[in-house]
């Protein structure tokens, strides 16, 4: 199995590490406009194998496609990241225009391929990606969700003294302050989150993984990179090796959760073909009024990209 990254910066590059570190395929290409940058990232990596012990070939292009041809899954962390003060929505016309050129570059080299976008803000540009490449939606679709209840789960985790593995949760809505954890559905080993924690800390922690992403940019002055890198890697993993996990993921909906044409964050099942299967949830009224603001906020940054000029 063949996967491509573009945009061998912070997320890219750790992508990149990840998917070699634990040998999830066996050829890694990673691409970036920078001069030599992602050669220099790629080769890295590879010197690592030795002593990570790993086989997957690592390589590196600056902007050369062809590199990239016939890869089965390509992930697009291309574009600027968030600064601190500047919102996810900010990015929005910068990196359309990259999202944009590099989506028209990837599907010419490996046009039976699925594509993970990354960039942000992350539900707009992943339906750049889809205007673009034109492929079935089942084979274009955004990393957010994955990260998110990650996050969700760090902070459980350390709340409740309990190991991050034993905790399941589903988030739904956009990449954004308005995403909607949902605690209905979220369990420590199998006990519902409700019964082991008061409602005025589960109010606090569900707040703080909204803004978790800002938490970080406030931190480091730019994104995070670790957890995204990882989360984008666990997505290829389940695609290429066909595991049909169930992710949150960024889609393409069409009538599902009364919502149409627009990309949001919903629970899918991941397989060889991308999108094997949306999951319908039956929501109470207050998650529906949720995911209804949220679906709001989403089609207003849908709609500045379908109003900006090429
Ligand atoms: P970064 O600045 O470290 O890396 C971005 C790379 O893209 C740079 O190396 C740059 O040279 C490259 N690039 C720019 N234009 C390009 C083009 N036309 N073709 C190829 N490469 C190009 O940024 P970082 O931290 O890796 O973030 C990447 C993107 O991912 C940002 O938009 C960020 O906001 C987003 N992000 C999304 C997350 C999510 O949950 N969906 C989480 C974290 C970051
Ligand atoms: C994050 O959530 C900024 O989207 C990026 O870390």
């Amino acid at each position: 199995m063949k996967v491509s990254v573009i945009g061998a910066g912070n997320v890219g590059a750790t992508c990149a590490e990840v998917l070699a570190h634990h040998e999830i395929v066996n050829e890694v290409v990673l691409l970036d406009i920078k001069e030599n940058f992602a050669e220099g990232k790629a080769l890295d990596i590879w010197q690592a194998a030795a002593v990570n012990m790993y086989d997957t070939r690592v390589k590196g292009s600056t902007n050369d496609y062809s590199k990239t041809a016939d890869s089965d899954v390509v992930v697009i962390t291309s574009g600027l990241p968030r600064k601190p003060g500047m919102s996810r929505d900010d990015l929005i016309s910068t990196n359309a225009k990259i999202v944009k050129s590099v989506t028209q570059s990837v599907i010419e080299h490996s046009p039976k391929s699925i594509l993970i976008i990354v960039s942000n803000p992350l539900d707009v540009m992943t339906y750049c990606a889809y205007l673009n490449a034109k492929f079935p939606s089942k084979r274009v679709f955004g990393m957010a969700g994955v990260l998110d209840t990650a996050r969700f789960k760090a902070f459980l985790a350390e709340e409740l003294n309990v190991s991050p593995k034993d905790i399941q949760a589903v988030l739904l809505g956009g990449h954004g302050d308005t995403m909607v954890p949902l605690p209905r559905y979220t369990t420590i080993g199998g006990i519902p989150v409700t019964e082991l924690i008061d409602k005025s800390r589960l109010d606090a922690i569900i707040e703080r993984t909204k803004k978790g992403g800002g938490e970080i940019v406030s931190l480091l002055g730019t994104s995070a990179w670790y957890a995204p890198g990882s989360a984008s890697a666990q997505m290829v993993e389940s695609i290429v090796k066909d595991q049909k996990r169930l992710f949150p993921v960024c889609a393409w909906l069409e009538g599902e959760y009364g919502l149409n044409n627009i990309y949001m964050g919903v629970p899918v099942i991941l397989g060889k073909n991308g999108i094997e299967k949306i999951i319908e949830l039956k929501l109470n009224d207050e998650e529906k009024k949720l995911i209804n603001e949220s679906a709001k906020a989403v089609k207003e940054v849908m709609a500045v990209l379908d109003n900006l000029k090429d």
